[in-house]
């Protein structure tokens, strides 16, 4: 019996077929990445936003003046706000907490601003499973016309600290 040493040259030239593997899963890494415009415009998914800068404490300012204003009851010390069918509608995300509690006319359009006081959030509106992300510094407006009545969940479904789990808000469709 013959001991042999192990090999010393662990890299080898490329096979045809691993050639080939690699060329399919580069040219399929491509097309989805092309795809990603093209699903923008003829998609029927993604929502075409307008997206602002904004100073954290200046959007604090207008979520806080848009709750005081239409503020109709308050959930476990959220305020339950009800802006009437056409109004500008803020929606603050913060650490764990959606803020405030929106109730909303069906049939009635809403230009609703998305966004975060401190880091990272994603507005998941369950169970249509819409989402949007809530990006400190950014606000985002959404043209929103909701149709079925009912009560809607909003869940965070980006990763955000200990409290992630616990981050859910409620939208009311009347
Ligand atoms: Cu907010 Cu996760």
């Amino acid at each position: 019996m013959v001991i042999h040493p192990p090999e010393r040259i662990w890299w080898k030239p490329m096979s045809g077929q691993e050639r080939l593997y690699i060329a399919a899963a580069v040219l399929f890494a491509l097309i989805t990445f092309a795809l990603m415009p093209v699903w923008h415009f003829i998609g029927n998914q993604n929502p075409t936003m307008q997206t602002f800068r904004v100073e954290k404490a200046a959007y604090i300012d207008k979520v806080m003046a848009f709750a005081n204003q239409y503020k109709v009851a308050e959930e476990a010390g959220v305020p339950v706000v009800a802006p009437p069918p056409g109004a500008d509608v803020y929606v603050l995300a913060r650490a764990f907490q959606w803020y405030p509690i929106l109730k909303l006319k069906a049939g009635q359009t809403y230009k609703v601003h998305v966004s975060s006081s401190d880091v990272q959030h994603g507005l998941s509106l369950q169970p249509m499973n819409m989402n949007f992300m809530a990006i400190p510094g950014y606000e985002y407006i959404l043209y929103l016309t909701p149709t079925q009545p009912g009560q809607y969940g909003i869940v965070c479904n980006e990763f955000c600290g200990l409290g992630h789990h616990l981050m859910s808000g409620k939208l009311i469709v009347e």
